[in-house]
């Protein structure tokens, strides 16, 4: 019971009236329902970077945070912005990926999702 409706409660006793908002009753859930089980049933991550010099970097840094697809579905690309889109990615969101790494990746992105 609320304070405040203790307080009513009181008040209301003492004014010889019964207090009409009784709050119902909380039913505690049973052990079965605590203890229950679910399965979940995730999607294959089955799809990786087609293979090209420097798709493991892709496979290894690319897809800890997100899908293969999240990258190959975006518009093509230039060298640069292929750079500036990885840098976004260590700068911004934290990829962990090392510095030295970025003109390889690039260079095979460009590869595979490039633009003229
Ligand atoms: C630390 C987490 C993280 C890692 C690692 C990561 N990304 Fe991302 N990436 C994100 C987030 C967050 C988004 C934005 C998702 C959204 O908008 O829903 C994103 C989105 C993207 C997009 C979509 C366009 C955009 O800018 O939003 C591209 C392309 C992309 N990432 C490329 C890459 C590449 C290439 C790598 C490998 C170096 C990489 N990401 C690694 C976090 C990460």
């Amino acid at each position: 019971m609320k304070s405040q409706n203790v307080l009513i409660s009181i008040l209301l006793a003492s004014a010889g009236i019964p207090a009409a908002f009784a709050e119902p009753a909380v039913k505690a859930p049973s052990a079965a329902a605590l203890n229950r089980t679910v399965s979940v049933t995730l999607p294959d991550s089955e799809h990786v970077f087609p293979p090209g010099a420097g798709a493991e970097i892709a496979n290894s840094q690319c897809m800890i945070c997100h899908s293969a697809g999240m990258v190959t579905r975006q518009p093509p690309l230039r060298f640069g912005e292929w750079k500036a889109e990885i840098n976004k990615m260590r700068t911004a969101y934290g990829a962990p990926m090392p510095a030295e790494q970025v003109d390889e990746l690039a260079t095979y992105l460009t590869v595979i999702k490039g633009k003229q």
